[in-house]
């Protein structure tokens, strides 16, 4: 039995991330919380010829929705509007993730947490901190998808190099998800030759593509479609290695550095941080390893330093919700 949670599954991601859950095999469970809609969401999904149950869950039966889960994921709390940084939504969805947190704590211990509510520099650290303090912690667990800026990277690449297929190349990206700490790793694209001009616009097109659709959307929210898309590829990364053991599946993803005792030492050396987003193998347990930073640039090494002190404020803001609260 693999059961998955979506909790927002009502929402502009939550809808469509649903939909393409639902043609998984391996999942048996899709569960779909939310404060609104969640019903009507999982009664039309559960017409779909697939393999799982749907079943939904609304604003009272969290509980519900979450007990036994295998692993949740959560799209719920508020997008930007123009104008608004991923920061400015901190407000809002910190008590959000906090009390979903305190949710998986009590209903699904050892449940893997796939994290797209943002700000992701600060939600995963409010997931941690959460578990820690209910004793279930399993930083190898735990996960911020940042895999959006893994699919424009490509796909941006592409449009300056036709040569670059974005669909077989897998751009890692580091750091985090927020505008500077946003590190695509492009030196390492098999046969790029970018110029320094074309490299300058693609980073800073990928560090503020998410800029473009909330623009584009005019008030109406963030990136929902292509989130989705960005979400079930990673969901399905984790799934496959776990469920069926398949080996050799990576992605760039944010996670606790304590997930691989192997690299800790090595990237707090480097970046001084607990939290950070870099190439991750993923196995039966979640993390197998997180794998040793790409040989970078000097153009991306100078990204890196700018990226560096922007999370930790994020991290520490995120941290902080949870022990001060305490
Ligand atoms: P949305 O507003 O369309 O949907 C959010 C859903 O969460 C709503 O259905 C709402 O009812 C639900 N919700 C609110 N409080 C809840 C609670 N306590 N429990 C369960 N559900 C709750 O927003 P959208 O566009 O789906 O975005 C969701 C989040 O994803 C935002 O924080 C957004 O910034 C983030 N996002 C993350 C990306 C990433 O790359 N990681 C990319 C794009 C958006």
């Amino acid at each position: 039995m693999v059961k998955v949670a979506v909790c927002g599954a009502a929402g502009g991601i939550g809808q469509p991330l649903s939909l393409l859950l639902k043609q998984s095999d391996l999942i048996t469970h899709l569960a779909l919380f939310d404060v609104v809609n969640a019903p009507g969401v999982a009664a039309d999904l559960s017409h779909i010829n697939t393999r799982s149950k749907v079943t939904g869950h609304g604003k009272e039966s969290m509980d519900e929705a979450l007990s036994g889960a295998h692993t949740v994921i959560i799209p719920a709390g508020v997008p930007r509007k123009p104008g608004m940084t991923r920061d400015d939504l901190f407000k809002i969805n910190a008590g959000i993730i906090r009390d979903l947190a305190e949710g998986v704590a009590k209903n699904c211990p050892g449940a893997f947490v796939l994290v797209i509510s943002n700000p992701v520099n600060s939600t995963v650290p409010i997931v941690c901190e959460v578990l820690k303090k209910h004793g279930v912690f399993n930083p190898k667990k735990v996960f911020g998808i940042s895999t959006l800026d893994v699919v424009r990277s490509s796909r941006f690449a592409s449009e300056i190099n036709p040569a670059i297929d974005p669909k077989s190349t897998r751009v890692t990206v580091i750091g985090g998800h927020s505008g500077v700490t946003i590190v695509p790793i492009l030196s390492q694209i098999p046969g790029q030759s970018f110029s320094k001009e074309q490299l300058e616009i693609l980073t800073q097109r990928i560090q503020y593509g998410g800029d473009e659709v909330v623009k584009a959307k005019d008030g109406a929210g963030s990136a929902t479609l292509s989130m989705a898309h960005a979400g079930a590829r990673f969901a399905t990364a984790v799934l496959e290695a776990a469920v069926t053991g398949k080996s050799g599946l990576v992605e760039s993803t944010y996670v606790n550095l304590a997930a691989d005792a192997d690299a800790t030492a090595a990237f707090r050396a480097r970046t001084g941080l607990d939290y950070f987003a870099q190439d991750v193998e993923f196995g039966h347990e979640g993390v197998k390893r997180i794998l040793p930073l790409p040989a970078i640039s000097v153009f991306e090494q100078a990204l890196l330093d700018e990226a560096i002190p922007e999370l930790k404020v994020n991290i520490a803001k995120g941290t902080s919700f949870i022990s001060d609260s305490a």
